[in-house]
């Protein structure tokens, strides 16, 4: 049976929210989970150390295209620092659904590439 967590976790899959590239954006970084070759694509507007702005271009598993959908949420509005101290488990509490090891880069793709993309944006 599929339950509440997976039936949400299935519609941020099938319509992710930001998503694509935003034009001009003050970072952009590009991942890969090197498991499966899945790409994701960050781009970011960031003015006062806030993240004003972000869109997650995904190519990948449901996990990963739901997890970047469902934190691109959370970030907006965030400042940097805010960002660069989320950890693994503000990822796994908001997918919501128990995760394999096999899984968790999966989960985990969309945020780290999101905290690189800041990394760049502060040593610049
Ligand atoms: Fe590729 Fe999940 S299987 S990111």
């Amino acid at each position: 049976m599929i339950d509440m967590y997976q039936e949400e976790l299935l519609e941020h899959y099938k319509s992710p929210r930001n998503s694509g590239k935003i034009e001009n954006p003050s970072v952009e970084f590009h991942d890969t989970n090197p498991l499966c070759g899945d790409e994701v694509t960050v781009t970011a507007k960031i003015k006062n150390n806030i993240v004003k702005n972000l869109k997650f271009e995904s190519r990948g598993c449901a996990i990963s295209v739901a997890s970047a959908s469902k934190l691109s949420e959370q970030i907006k509005g965030k400042t940097v620092n805010e960002v660069l101290k989320l950890d693994n488990q503000f990822v796994l509490d908001l997918v919501g659904v128990p995760i394999s090891a096999m899984r968790l880069k999966c989960a985990l793709l969309s945020l780290k590439a999101i905290q690189k993309a800041i990394i760049q944006y502060k040593e610049k």
